[in-house]
Formats: C-alpha cells, structure tokens, sequence
C-alpha cells in the first residue's frame, strides 16, 4: 500500500555571527574595483566567526531557537540528530554529540555527522523526510553549519561566510512538504576540497562552476525521469549559493537548456532567495536552506501553496533537484522579525580585525578577552579536548 504521509519542513531557524566584514573593505584592501565583487559576484558583507564561535556554537544557537520553539510533545518526538557539516572540529567525534552536551534536547535520541560539501544539508534533509515518513510519530532535528575559509588573498577570499541552520523535520508539516520525487547526479572531481591538514578549502574556480551547471542539468533530467514536475510548474526556483551570482549563473543557464519549460520565467522567480545570501556568503551546507528562508522572509505577498524547485551541490561531487510546496501555516515555522533583526544588529568589523578573527590561531587564555553576544561560547582546548560553555 502507497505510503501517503505528508513530510517536510516543520521549523526552520538561522543563526549567524555577530560581526561582518564589508566587501567595499575587503576590495580596498585588494586594491580591486568594489564592483566586481558587489556586482561580479554579487556579494555586499561576509558574516565573520569570533574567536570563541564556531560551527559547534553556530548550530547550537540555532538548534536551541528550534527547540525553544517547540511543545514539549514535538521535543519528546525528537529521535534523530543530523549535524551536516564540512567544517568539522574533529576526526571522530561527531558534531551532533558535542550539541547533546549543550542543547535542551532528551538524551533518548541518536545523535551523528554527515558530510558530502555543501551537499550534506540535503542528503540529512532528504534522509531525515524518509525517517519521518516510515515513523511519522517521530521528528528529526537537523543542524546545518559551516565557516567558509579560502587562503587569505585567493580569489575565493570574497565568497567567505559563516552561519547555521536548524530545522525540524516531520509528518505534516507547517513550512514546507517536500515531495517525494528526487533527481541525483554524482561524479568524482576535484573542483573543491580541503585536505584533512588544512583549515581552508582548496578550489579549482572554473572548473566548479561548470561543475555546477553541468551537474545541476542531469539532476534536472534524473528528477524529471522520477516524474517530478516541469520546471514550469515552480513559482520559485531556489539554487545552492555559493555566491548570488552562482544563482543568476544557474537561472540563466536552465533558461537556455530548457527553453520551453522555462519560457514564462523572469528573475524574480528566485530573485529574493538571494537577500539573505548577500548580506552573509557562503554558508556551505546551510546555504540553500538560507536562501529558503530568504524567501519565506522576504516576499511581500502570502506564498502559501506555491511551488519551489530546489537545486542542491555539494563540490567533489554531487547535486540533487528536488520540490516542495509551501504550506499555508508557514509563517508559525519561522521567526521573520528575530531574523531581519539579527541582520540589521551585527557590527561591522575592519579588515585588520576580520583578519585576526579568522586567520589567527590563539591560545586557550586569549580567548577570554574575546566575547561574542554568542549564548554558547568555544573557550579553548585542554588536554585535546574543545571546551564549550553556555552562557546564561
Ligand atoms: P575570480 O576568478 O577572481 O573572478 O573569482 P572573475 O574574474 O571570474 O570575476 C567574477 C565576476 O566578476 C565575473 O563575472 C567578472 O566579469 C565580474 P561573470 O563573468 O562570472 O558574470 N567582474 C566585474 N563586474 C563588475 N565590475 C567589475 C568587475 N570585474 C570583474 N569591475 C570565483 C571567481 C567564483 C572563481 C572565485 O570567487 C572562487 O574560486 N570562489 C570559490 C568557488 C566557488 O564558489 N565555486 C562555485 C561553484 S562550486 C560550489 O558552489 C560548491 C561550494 O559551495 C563548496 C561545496 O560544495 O562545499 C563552493
């Protein structure tokens, strides 16, 4: 017997760090014309991790604001912790286990690490639907968190970012019902990686562009081939962003591709996934998820029962085009007003200080003179071991 459970996105939260370095700054510094990274790649701030944050502290943030928000019955259905993430703290212990010690989330519960690149927020989001579609009783907390970090002075410098996102996955729910239709494609390149020893990614620019686009088409086609709906059919579209101008770049390559199917679309069909994306950069496995909630946010009109086609890469590679449809009690998902609030009250920081926060290496007692407005704080390392706190 078909198996009709509705799932999806039932809360959807953000966290991102309190500092943020201007790309008119980074420009001057590079002595570059500001347009080409505010209009060439469409970026205008890059959000900046202090010192005492990480991805562990993003997720947590953002995790609590999800549990915060639930009753005490969605927190006892809780029996799943995906952490995605490609800026992990450690080899071997999870992400997800770290959360267990600094979140209000019950013990009864498994709680572990994904990781394909940017990829993994989908494949726990999609993994998470599946659980939630056999054992509707049961809902899933998925955390998404990354710090992008290129070489100091590489052209991949200018995408840099940092933030998290936390959802709750479950049957019926009020955000957004992800169908079940899914399209992949997955090949071995070397467009982007980041050797265990290293603490930034290595890129082959054009060649994960290409990579992109490519890879985007052929899951494009596997969904289509799933029976997935016609692009035509989406009143959004919204695409993993890397940088904005990755999303203008998709946009118009699918334009071409598929010119019948996306004969009626114009640019305002995806134009404000990217507000968020913006202001932030590069969120690695949580990016498509911003660009979501950029979306949800940010339209004027009430979207209730629109469609939305999503396009999911994770560099290495892999990419899978998959649909939802917004749900009429979205708004109670999200907190609209905490977001743009959080996006209007961060502080901007020079370039001098973006350098140090990001590229400096500090030692456990310099860390106490470095207090972000963080609740949950990185103080150090003793013996091996991260040390978190979490503030009152
Ligand atoms: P670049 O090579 O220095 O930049 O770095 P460029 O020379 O290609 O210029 C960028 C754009 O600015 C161009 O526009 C220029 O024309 C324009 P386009 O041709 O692309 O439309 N431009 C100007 N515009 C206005 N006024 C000016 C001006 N000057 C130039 N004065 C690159 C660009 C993306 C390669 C670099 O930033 C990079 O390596 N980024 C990191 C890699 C990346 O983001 N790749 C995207 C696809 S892969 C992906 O999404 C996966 C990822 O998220 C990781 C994961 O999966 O884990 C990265």
């Amino acid at each position: 017997m078909e198996n009709t459970t509705v799932v999806g996105i039932h809360k959807l939260e953000l966290y991102i760090p309190d500092s943020y370095l201007t790309l008119n700054s980074l420009a001057e510094h590079h002595d570059i014309a500001p347009e080409k990274y505010i209009l060439g790649i469409g970026q205008s701030k890059m959000a900046v991790p202090s010192p005492d944050e990480d991805v562990i502290t993003l997720a947590a943030n953002a995790a609590q604001s999800v549990l915060d928000s639930l009753t005490s019955q969605e927190a006892q259905s809780i029996s799943t912790l995906i952490f995605a993430t490609e800026s992990s703290v450690d080899q071997s212990k999870s992400g997800a286990a770290y959360l267990m010690g600094l979140i209000d989330i019950q013990s009864n519960c498994r709680a572990f690490e994904i990781k394909q690149a940017c990829y993994a927020g989908t494949a726990g989001l999609q993994m998470a639907c599946d659980l939630a579609k056999t054992r509707p009783e049961e809902s899933i907390l998925l955390v998404a968190s990354d710090i992008a970090r290129y070489k100091q002075n590489s052209p991949g410098e200018c995408t840099q970012g940092a933030g998290a996102i936390a959802m709750l996955i479950s049957a019926n729910p009020d955000i957004v019902e992800i169908d079940p239709e899914r399209g992949f494609y997955s090949t071995d390149i070397m467009d982007f990686w980041r050797p265990n020893y290293f603490k930034h990614a290595l890129v082959d620019g054009e060649l994960s562009k290409d990579a992109y686009l490519n890879i985007m088409n052929k899951s494009y086609l596997n969904y289509i081939h799933k029976g997935g709906k016609s692009l035509a059919e989406f009143d959004w579209l919204c695409f993993h962003q890397p940088f904005t101008k990755m999303a203008n770049k998709a946009y118009r390559h699918l334009k071409e591709s598929f010119v019948d199917e996306m004969k009626d679309k114009t640019e305002a069909s995806y134009a404000i996934t990217q507000t968020y994306g913006r202001e932030i950069g590069n969120t690695y496995t949580a990016s498509l998820y911003i660009g979501l909630l950029s979306l949800l946010d940010n339209a004027e009109q009430d979207v209730s029962g629109q469609k939305i086609g999503f396009f999911s890469y994770g560099s290495g590679a892999v990419g899978e085009f998959f649909s939802g449809t917004i749900n009429q009690n979205y708004r109670l998902g999200i907190s609209t007003k905490h977001n743009k609030l959080r996006l209007s009250e961060r502080h901007e920081i020079n370039y001098d200080t973006y350098i140090d926060y990001m590229y400096q290496t500090r030692d456990v007692g310099q860390l106490e003179h470095i207090k972000s407005q963080s609740k949950f704080r990185f103080i150090g390392i003793t013996d091996h071991k991260r040390v978190y706190q979490r503030c009152p």
